[in-house]
């Protein structure tokens, strides 16, 4: 189960992974995409996309941009390319594959990149944030948004292979990696889902 949270893959993966995170993270999805505030000709980058609930929403606002998505897994991939046939023949949806320790792109191509529910599985928190400072626009914004680990540490399933982070150790490396500005929104606190997503400037 852990595996299929950091990589979903085969016919489990495909037919069920991709749906379930679409369902379950919809709210957290919803208020990372409200606190990037963007405009219509924003060019976005998700990291991690899964069943690509997000992609789809991104799209209807930026009208005149585009959203980019890259994810490890190839089935995530696959999904989304037949999900989005038709924007992406559009050119207002990309999808491909993409580690974030190493993202392809150019420095400054993006105005706005996000993460939701993907840093636990990065192999380098430091490298990864490095990668988002690198390729967003200077006054670009970032969201990197987790559900606490006091939280997760809860369940079992993130016993194995799921690093976990409070909100101010996500908020520090990015201080680190140089974001300025940098703010946490911390929602449904009393939850099991509660909602975290740290923002901060290029
Ligand atoms: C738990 S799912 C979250 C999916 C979606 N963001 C959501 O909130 O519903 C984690 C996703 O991140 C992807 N992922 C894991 N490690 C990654 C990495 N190093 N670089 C890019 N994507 C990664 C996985 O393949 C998976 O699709």
């Amino acid at each position: 189960m852990a595996a299929q949270f950091r990589k979903p893959s085969g016919w489990f993966g495909s037919l069920f992974f991709g749906r379930f995170m679409n369902r379950v993270n919809r709210k957290i999805i919803d208020s990372t995409i409200a606190l990037l505030e963007l405009s219509p000709q924003h060019h976005v980058l998700e990291i991690g996309f899964g069943g690509g609930v997000s992609l789809s929403s991104v799209a209807e606002t930026v009208s005149r941009g585009m959203v980019t998505g890259i994810d490890v897994s190839p089935e995530m991939v696959r999904q989304a390319e037949r999900r989005f046939q038709r924007q992406i023949a559009e050119g207002r949806i990309q999808v491909q594959l993409g580690n974030v320790s190493q993202l392809p792109f150019p420095e400054a191509t993006f105005d706005r990149v996000f993460t939701v529910n993907t840093i636990y599985f990065w192999p380098d928190a430091r490298q990864g944030i490095a990668e988002i400072h690198r390729v967003l626009k200077n006054g670009g914004r970032a969201a990197i948004s987790i559900r606490s680990g006091d939280k997760m540490k809860k369940y079992a399933v993130t016993k194995y292979d799921f690093r976990l982070f409070s909100p101010d150790e996500v908020a520090d490396l990015m201080r680190q990696a140089g974001f300025r500005d940098i703010r946490v929104d911390h929602r449904d606190r009393e939850h099991w889902y509660d909602q975290v997503v740290v923002l901060g400037t290029r």
